[in-house]
């Protein structure tokens, strides 16, 4: 079992969190927030970047579209106290930082 690391962030004031290497986004979806890595699964490409269209959000890169609802469902799942929301994520080596950056996938 690899360890985790407990995030907060206060939303949408902060709508990234990066642990180590990994950074991943906040989309809100149904009313909940859902944490969603920003590594595309085609090549890695920045998926905080891209844009909704429909149901879909489309990697900046090449173009590759994936259903939102598929990436909340694979996203972390998060406790949202009033603005707080909290989630447990990979340990990436370092403390987390939470972030306000710019975010097209909303
Ligand atoms: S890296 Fe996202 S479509 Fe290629």
């Amino acid at each position: 079992m690899s360890a985790a690391v407990r995030v907060e962030l206060t939303w949408p004031r902060h709508n990234v969190v990066v642990v180590g290497e990994q950074r991943y986004f906040g989309l809100e979806r149904d009313g909940a927030v859902h944490l969603i890595a920003s590594r595309c699964p085609h090549r890695g490409g920045p998926l905080h970047l891209g844009e909704v269209e429909g149901n879909g959000l489309r990697c900046p890169w090449h173009g590759n579209s994936f259903r939102v609802d598929r990436l909340c469902t694979r996203g972390v799942s998060t406790v949202q106290r009033g603005p707080h929301v909290i989630a447990y994520l990979p340990d990436g080596g370092a403390d987390p930082v939470a972030t306000n950056t710019m975010v097209l996938a909303q």
